[in-house]
């Protein structure tokens, strides 16, 4: 079946852990799934602006701040959601911060509007993170902002994979591909 990936990346760096980590979970999936096309939306390229608290989507639908619209068709055609990003203070990178804090508009449709789906088409997600210390912490923040904000997407988080001590060492590879092959395994009944 073909399906659309939208990976949203998170690090400044184009040869960081982040993207490392990354090419190793889709070389997993596209071994599972090698029908599926993939678009990368690089949160730092992009440089989207953070949320005012206008108040604009409590009223109409959309965004006061016209830079939003190709994140918006791409997550409305995306099956596959992928958040790949660094820790940065026990969060997200600033940027990759401010595309989901734009996500609010999503959440005046749901609450304020009463717009049953702002996404008519569900997606499942994964979480894929490195981190420079061995405090996981940041993770576990990123993976309970990405439950509430995926709550009124239409989208379900299936599951992590991260990376620690990247300060230190390089990519432990091998346990990294286990771990992304147990967690497609786990969930194909789902994909
Ligand atoms: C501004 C900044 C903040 C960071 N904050 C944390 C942190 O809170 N916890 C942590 O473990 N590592 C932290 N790190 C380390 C990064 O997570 C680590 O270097 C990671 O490998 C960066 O991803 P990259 O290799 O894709 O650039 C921070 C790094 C930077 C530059």
């Amino acid at each position: 079946m073909e399906q659309n990936m939208l990976v949203l990346f998170g690090s400044p760096r184009e040869r960081g852990f982040t993207k490392e980590l990354l090419k190793l979970f889709i070389q997993e999936w596209n071994n599972i799934y090698p029908d599926t096309s993939i678009h990368l939306f690089d949160a730092y390229q992009e440089n989207i602006a953070p949320c005012t608290a206008c108040g604009f989507c409590r009223h109409k639908e959309g965004c006061s701040i016209p830079d939003y619209q190709l994140f918006d068709t791409l997550y409305c055609n995306a099956d596959i959601v992928v958040v790949a990003t660094p820790v940065y203070g026990l969060s997200f990178p600033a940027p990759l911060k401010a595309v989901f804090d734009r996500t609010q508009q999503y959440y005046e449709a749901y609450v304020s509007r009463h717009v049953k789906h702002p996404f008519a088409k569900p997606k499942k997600a994964f979480l894929l993170s490195v981190y420079g210390s061995d405090d996981k912490r940041g993770v576990e923040i990123m993976e309970q902002q990405l439950k509430l904000t995926f709550s009124v997407m239409n989208t379900k988080l299936l599951g992590t994979v991260s990376a620690g001590n990247t300060d230190r060492k390089p990519l432990e590879v091998k346990e990294i591909q286990n771990a992304v092959k147990r967690l497609l395994l786990a969930n194909t009944s789902v994909l």
